[in-house]
């Protein structure tokens, strides 16, 4: 059968359903609910569109890939050409930092702007260069990060240090938790989903250690021997 784009997403969706079903975290169920009430619904094909940044799209994908999930790695890689991928612009550049900026993009599959428009839900994929930290921040949206690679740093408190996590461990943060990551020496390639408030805009909380975190030795304990 050929290729066609609705075949496609919905190929990469079914991928994205199943392994979010072999997770378990709070927040997996609300977003699964979210996938199920709204992917039947049309498809809005947007101009495609890749950022700089997608360059580190391949690795992260082989990473995926060899850590268990080719078919998944597969159908994101089908797909990610023909999605429109932006930056996240809401935020005050010089709080941001140009590293982050410019260094991350996503692609809304379902929600407002994605493939499948949704009312107050958002699914999607997330990719952040490596090395960049993605500063402290918190918004209403409760949110559901599941990555394809790793290990990443993140921490949940301003100022607390890094907890290192491996691939395919899901990050779920409650409303207005306080959350950080900083990526490490692989490309960050996540799904994301957003359960509701997705257009109440995301703040950043300043910390007086971001140089520190954002320092280029900053990595996994035992790095070198990885
Ligand atoms: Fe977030």
């Amino acid at each position: 059968m050929p290729h066609t784009f609705e075949r496609d997403l919905a190929h990469l969706i079914d991928h994205i359903d199943t392994y979010l079903a072999s997770l378990s975290a709070p927040g997996v169920p609300a977003v699964r609910s979210g996938i199920a009430t709204w992917r039947d619904g049309p498809v809005q094909r947007h101009d495609p569109k890749r950022l700089a940044i997608n360059s580190h799209m391949a690795e992260a994908l082989d990473f995926a890939a060899k850590s268990g999930q080719p078919a998944l790695a597969e159908a994101i890689g089908v797909i990610e050409p023909q999605l429109k991928w932006i930056s996240y612009d809401h935020y005050p550049r010089a709080l941001i930092g140009e590293g982050f900026a410019t260094g991350h993009s996503y692609a809304a599959l379902i929600g407002r702007e994605g493939c499948i428009p949704a009312e107050d839900f958002e699914l999607g994929l997330f990719l952040i260069a490596p090395n960049v930290l993605y500063r402290d921040h918190k918004h209403a949206a409760p949110e559901l990060y599941a990555p394809l690679t790793g290990p990443h740093g993140w921490r949940f408190s301003p100022g607390a240090p890094l907890e290192w996590r491996d691939a395919h461990q899901p990050v779920w943060n409650e409303a207005f938790q306080h959350h950080a990551t900083r990526v490490g020496p692989v490309p960050f390639l996540c799904i994301f989903g957003w359960t509701r408030d997705v257009d109440e805009i995301a703040t950043i909380i300043p910390c007086d250690d971001w140089p520190a975190l954002e320092a280029p030795t900053v990595g996994p304990p035992g790095l070198a021997d990885r």
